[in-house]
């Protein structure tokens, strides 16, 4: 892990500060001033800040951007599961808030924390998702509207809840929804009469994917990305 998530996961700085304070000579490691963010450290390095000494919560909070082809579900013995992703001595105790189709591409959240998850996953919650969505058709002002209030999908009793649409281009929008149903955005474009080439989860939350993650990279998420999910 580099120094300045561990810094900003084991402290309540953010990663920016975490970085200004490891510029500011203000963070030991091993017992010498480390000035530099990027710095790999490992779980036997001894970090201080400020002569104190920090330790990773005991509750593990990880983001990995998860590339086509991969699935969500912990075992699968066909295909490459987004475990296979972690190192072995990461894995341990550590399940999915919230899967992805093969598919979809994106941000993907896993934690040994249950009921952190539950928040992000419960219908009760209603914590929102953006996907950036490439569609086969262009999509109008109507569909947009529809999708917004809520569209009855395939062989289900109760409309979407309302989301909501920012249209970046004529077959490419942002959609945010606050549920979680089977395969529920191709869903809810085949509703309106079109069809999703392209899917990737770009944001849960308040927790964005990291742009530096490159496909099938992970990071811990920070202190602050972690209680941001209340
Ligand atoms: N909706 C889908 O259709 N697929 C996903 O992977 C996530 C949301």
């Amino acid at each position: 892990m580099r120094l300045d998530y561990f810094i900003a996961n084991a402290t309540a700085l953010s990663r920016r500060d975490a970085k200004k304070a490891i510029s500011a000579g203000r963070v030991q490691v091993d017992e010498k001033a480390c000035r530099k963010a990027g710095t790999p450290v490992s779980p036997e390095s001894l970090i201080t800040l400020e002569g104190e000494l920090l330790s990773l919560p005991v509750e593990r909070y990880l983001m990995l951007h998860k590339p086509s082809g991969v699935i969500s579900a912990t075992t699968d013995s066909q295909q490459p599961t987004a475990l296979d992703l972690l190192p072995t001595d990461l894995r341990r105790g550590l399940h999915i808030a919230g899967r992805l189709d093969a598919d979809t591409t994106g941000l993907l959240l896993r934690t040994t924390d249950g009921q952190w998850s539950h928040r992000i996953t419960s219908p009760r919650v209603s914590c929102p998702k953006t996907y950036r969505v490439t569609l086969s058709e262009t999509i109008d002002a109507g569909a947009i509207a529809l999708l917004e209030q809520g569209v009855l999908l395939r062989d289900e009793p109760t409309p979407t809840k309302p989301a909501s649409v920012c249209r970046l281009d004529e077959r490419l929008i942002d959609l945010t929804i606050s549920e979680g149903r089977y395969h529920q955005i191709k869903r809810m474009l085949a509703a309106v009469g079109n069809h999703v080439e392209g899917l990737h989860r770009w944001q849960i939350g308040a927790i964005v994917l990291d742009p530096e993650l490159a496909p099938g990279q992970y990071r811990e998420l920070t202190a602050e990305e972690a209680r941001s999910v209340a």
